[in-house]
């Protein structure tokens, strides 16, 4: 998704802009662009479709400036061109404008406001760079110019970035929705979509609010919010790079953070559970999920599959009835169907305006909040009453791997904590730490066994137009998972089914040779299941299967270790997070960053 940086007060401003911009593009992104004030007065704007490394290449070492702003493209409004990439600037080239999110009216300001006027691009930012060149030429100031347009923008999301080469040095800074931050240096201030792009001028940031504007310089930041009186904004400081991680000998991120699973469930294990297994958690939150009457938890695509399993979880340890909602289908007028709801969001980077989105509503009804997290200090951990962290460290590839297990383990530790805190038996003698380590050594043989699945992977998925991950229960919610990991990284379309629904249609789609596969570890499901699966292959299908060892059978494609019913998922998904890969892999594609893809998608 697109990354802002600005930076002003520092003769090293362009350097500082195109490595913040390194920084954010493992987030996914198409184009990027940078525009510095140079003191001679000229500007200097470069913009280029494809990498950072091409924009570098296009960069002249001549360039003077100690301010400019920085933008990578996520394609929203307008194709992947040239003329699209930001920094977008007026018609004199008086005014240039970075913009992370969606202008919702930009049509209607265009033929309102801008009728007859001349359109590098055809994005909605250019139609608000080109509003305010229209106020400011109608005599208003930039400031009032920039306030004025933010007045017409309805239903947007927007964090802005604003240079105005008669008042050099100066950033205007305005945010909606979108994440955006302000960082403060000695001389120097600095502005960006996520810490991680400044941390090498500054670990000290200004947490601005939405409807908040900025006037950034190098000495001095103001602040007003939406009412327009000039307030204070609490500070943080963020002591390490949550992305600062290598591949290693890996050739990608993706099967170097598959790996490291066992050890993130060690790690949790270390962390949020004592010597006797006991869970370690803030009392205030075990308390106040103990006294909810329906916990909601609230995520998006891979999140959004952990927190089925997380249903399933809370429900069997704590009697609580829980509902999971993906993010962006959760109606905001949903009727809360109780007196003391408890609302828990899944995200991975904290970031994801979906799910963001959601927290704002729940806020302002002053509801009770969890967000489970993968990165400290992000906006969804910022706005949320609890946070607890997944320690999986930084997940770089575009398809969650190690976030998805991790946030299932930490939702069983907090389900075993509220449910002992109720006194549930269930919960009182779940030996989750000691069911802990036998999943870390059971995902350690099947990766220990990766070359098979290479080999599956190559017969069956390589060639496949489409595949199907079946199961029931639980199970149903782990194929729900598996295929989007074989869509999102390999192109190959894949269905998550519940089992026992083929034959109400869908199995009409089976073809000789359609891959399916059906997950099968839950006792009282297994026997249905084989049954479905048969009957796909009674259809001409390639069956394979992903089987709990006390159910499993000598035909079986693929056998996981016994460990708790509760648990499996961290164990299921565990070859079809490798059937995903390898099928990548073998098709040549970049496992890491996926077509259309980004890492965290800001935009809602
Ligand atoms: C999962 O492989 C995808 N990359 C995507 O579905 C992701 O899970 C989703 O965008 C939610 O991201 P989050 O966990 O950072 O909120």
């Amino acid at each position: 998704m697109c990354g802002v940086v600005g930076v002003t007060g520092n003769p090293n401003a362009t350097e500082i802009l195109v490595s913040g911009l390194e920084k954010l593009q493992y987030r996914g992104y198409d184009s990027a662009g940078i525009f510095v004030d140079q003191p001679d007065g000229t500007n200097y704007l470069v913009k280029t479709t494809g990498s950072i490394a091409d924009l570098r290449k296009k960069i002249s070492p001549e360039v003077q400036g100690t301010a400019g702003i920085g933008h990578t493209r996520w394609a929203t409004h307008g194709g992947v061109t040239i003329e699209n990439a930001h920094p977008q600037f007026s018609s004199d080239e008086r005014f240039y404008l970075v913009h992370n999110g969606v202008i919702e009216n930009f049509q209607e300001l265009k033929d309102e406001y801008l009728q007859g006027a001349h359109f590098n691009s055809q994005t909605d930012t250019e139609v608000v760079v080109q509003l305010i060149d229209k106020f400011v030429k109608d005599g208003m100031s930039t400031k009032d110019a920039f306030n004025q347009t933010l007045g017409l923008l309805e239903n947007s999301s927007y964090a802005f970035m604003l240079m105005d080469r008669n008042d050099p040095e100066t950033i205007y800074v305005a945010k909606n929705k979108s994440p955006m931050l302000i960082g403060l240096g000695d001389g120097c201030n600095v502005v960006c979509s996520d810490s991680i792009a400044m941390l090498n001028v500054t670990h000290t940031f200004l947490e601005i609010q939405d409807g908040d504007v900025c006037v950034v310089r190098p000495n001095e930041v103001i602040v007003n919010d939406p009412t327009g009186a000039e307030v204070d904004r609490e500070t943080f400081e963020v002591s390490v790079d949550p992305t600062a991680s290598d591949k290693g000998t890996y050739p990608y991120y993706m099967l170097k953070e598959i790996d490291e699973q066992p050890n993130v469930m060690r790690k949790l294990s270390a962390k949020y559970l004592d010597q006797v297994g006991q869970p370690v958690i803030t009392p205030a939150l075990v308390e106040k999920l103990r006294d909810s009457d329906r916990i909601y938890i609230v995520g998006a695509g891979t999140s959004y599959h952990a927190g089925l399993v997380g249903k399933a979880q809370l429900e069997k340890l704590t009697g609580i009835p829980t509902e999971v909602h993906v993010a962006s289908e959760f109606a905001y007028e949903t009727p809360l169907l109780s007196e003391k709801p408890f609302f828990i969001f899944l995200s991975q980077s904290g970031e994801t305006a979906d799910s963001r989105q959601v927290l704002v509503n729940v806020n302002q009804k002053h509801l009770p909040s969890l967000t489970i997290t993968n990165v400290a200090n992000s906006t969804l951990s910022r706005e949320s009453d609890f946070t607890l962290l997944l320690e999986a460290g930084p997940e770089i590839s575009v398809a969650s791997t190690k976030a998805y297990t991790a946030q299932i383990a930490l939702e069983a530790i907090l389900a075993k904590a509220v449910g002992e805190a109720k006194g549930v038996a269930a919960a009182q003698t779940f030996d989750l730490k000691g069911q802990l380590a036998v999943v870390a050594q059971g995902m350690q043989s099947i990766v220990d066994e990766k070359n098979e699945i290479d080999q599956i992977a190559q017969d069956y998925f390589v060639q496949a137009n489409q595949a199907f991950y079946i199961g029931r229960g639980i199970d149903y919610t782990v194929s729900l998972e598996a295929a989007l990991k074989l869509k999102e990284i390999s192109y190959v379309h894949a269905e998550g089914f519940a089992s026992g629904e083929l034959k109400h249609g869908t199995i009409a789609l089976i073809e000789p040779g359609t891959p399916v596969i059906g997950i099968i570890t839950q006792a009282g499901t297994a026997g249905l299941t084989r049954s479905n699966l048969e009957e796909t292959a009674a259809r001409g299908a390639q069956t394979l299967s992903i089987v709990r060892q006390g159910l499993a059978r000598p035909d079986d494609t693929f056998v996981i270790p016994d460990v708790d019913e509760l648990l499996t998922p961290l164990l299921s998904v565990i070859p079809a997070q490798l059937l995903a890969y390898y099928t990548s892999l073998n098709k040549g594609l970049n496992v890491d960053l996926p077509r259309n893809l980004a890492k965290s998608v800001t935009v809602e």
